[in-house]
């Protein structure tokens, strides 16, 4: 290693022993990050020259572009200076004293609303196995299809979709979603209806913000979705526990002393977690109870797409006559997690709300992405491959109940498994009080 003043030529030897042809990482970005080291490190002295480019160009036989592109990136970011006329020096670091202990943030530091959000936070877990519920098949998607798809529409991106955008969504995403929206999930609406957002997961943070003030009241399935409650816990709202039964959340059955609610949550096409579908007759008593609550219905479809062999239940958006339904759809399960988009269907008069609301908010973004996603739905890809998935699942699914025919035997109840891509048992094994969660 250099020691203080270094001279020229021993610099460019130290430099010489360290650069490696053969590492993965090029040899400017090498070059960059010996210096950027042994300034930070205090081993190359503040006010010390630096051989000149071409001289180290020569030295260590770089091109000299490859040089002057690390000694510029170390003057953009102040470890050098260039003095005009006289050459390149180290620039004085300010001096920085780390704790010798690291900072632990202390409990007091968070809010309250902030403590009970981490409280929920360890439930979270980036490794998926078998049986992980809400996680596609993902070996099964489309890969190389898709990143062509990819690749083409970043290379053709829009100038425009360079600046911040206002319009609630790629216009041509919302179209397709519209059109999709309407046969498939008898869901009625227009494209300015549609806002779209970063994961079903956003689009609740929305309507929590929109729709609800601190301590206002929230109807939740139990069990229900941890996701959707965690939002609605950081809003500060009250969430009521409204059991399920065999056809979904039964409001006969929350608490006596359940306040009024600003929000009722359901999951009606494929209960999560347990897999129930809410027949009609459940559905209309629940938009009537909304009526009578003056609350807002939030359907959340999240997975309706894997039916296996029921006709699809019509959705509660559709048959609402008094424009109470907020729709929210995700392609975390039929596409992939990691896309992070979802979408809001929402009654006319609020649609522009929530676009304005969602732009000052999230800040909207990735337009080439939900050009992709929208080629994808108009070119078919989409259907194929949910129907691809449909046969695959059915098949996992039979699987699973041909490995379970033991258990079922000794009195284990399994849901109907028309729905979804997950299936519970029907006996509660455990009390989920803080709602189930996959994330
Ligand atoms: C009930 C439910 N809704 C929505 C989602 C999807 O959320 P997101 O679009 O934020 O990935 C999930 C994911 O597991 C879910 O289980």
């Amino acid at each position: 290693m250099p020691s203080h003043a270094v001279p020229t030529d021993w610099l460019i030897d130290a430099l010489a022993l360290r650069l490696s042809r053969h590492a993965s990482l090029p040899l400017g970005q090498q070059l960059y990050r010996l210096l950027y080291d042994w300034i930070q490190r205090g081993e190359l002295v503040a006010g010390s020259r630096l051989p000149a480019s071409r001289r180290l160009a020569s030295g260590l036989a770089l091109g000299r572009n490859t040089v002057l592109n690390a000694t510029e990136r170390l003057i953009a970011e102040g470890l050098v200076i260039a003095r005009p006329g006289a050459g390149l020096f180290i620039a004085e670091l300010p001096t920085f004293s780390a704790p010798s202990t690291p900072i632990t943030p202390t409990p007091s530091r968070y809010s309250n609303r902030g403590l009970a959000l981490l409280d929920r936070c360890g439930t979270l877990s980036p490794h998926h196995q078998a049986f992980a519920p809400g996680v596609p098949g993902l070996d099964l998607f489309p890969h190389d299809q898709w990143q062509r798809l990819l690749r083409r529409h970043y290379r053709q991106a829009d100038q425009d979709w360079l600046t911040y955008q206002t319009q609630g969504g790629l216009p041509a995403l919302k179209r397709a979603l519209c059109d999709y929206l309407t046969l498939s999930r008898t869901v009625r609406c227009r494209p300015e209806q549609i806002v779209i957002t970063q994961g079903a997961q956003q689009a609740f943070e929305l309507i929590a913000h929109l729709l609800t003030d601190s301590g206002d009241s929230v109807w939740m399935e139990e069990p229900g979705y941890g996701g959707a409650q965690t939002s609605f816990m950081a809003a500060n709202l009250n969430v009521v526990p409204v059991p399920v039964d065999a056809e979904g959340m039964n409001p006969a059955l929350r608490p006596a002393d359940a306040p009024s609610p600003a929000l009722i949550y359901v999951t009606p096409s494929h209960q999560y977690p347990s897999g129930v579908t809410m027949p009609l007759p459940r559905r209309l008593a629940l938009l009537e109870q909304a009526s009578t609550q003056n609350a807002w219905l939030i359907e959340d479809d999240y997975d309706s797409e894997f039916r296996y062999d029921i006709p699809p239940a019509p959705s509660l958006q559709g048959l609402s006559t008094d424009g109470r339904v907020i729709y929210v759809g995700t392609f975390s399960k039929v596409l992939y997690p990691g896309l992070r988009l979802g979408y809001l269907v929402l009654p006319t008069a609020m649609a522009d709300t929530f676009r304005l609301a969602h732009a000052r908010l999230h800040r909207e973004g990735h337009y080439p992405l939900q050009a992709a996603v929208a080629e994808f739905i108009t070119k078919g890809d989409f259907s194929r491959h949910i129907a691809r998935m449909r046969t695959h699942y059915r098949q996992r699914q039979a699987c699973l109940r041909l490995a379970l025919a033991p258990a079922v035997e000794a009195g284990l109840r399994l849901s109907s498994g028309h729905a979804g891509m997950h299936h519970a048992p029907c006996r509660r094994a455990r009390k989920p009080a803080t709602g189930s969660d996959t994330h």
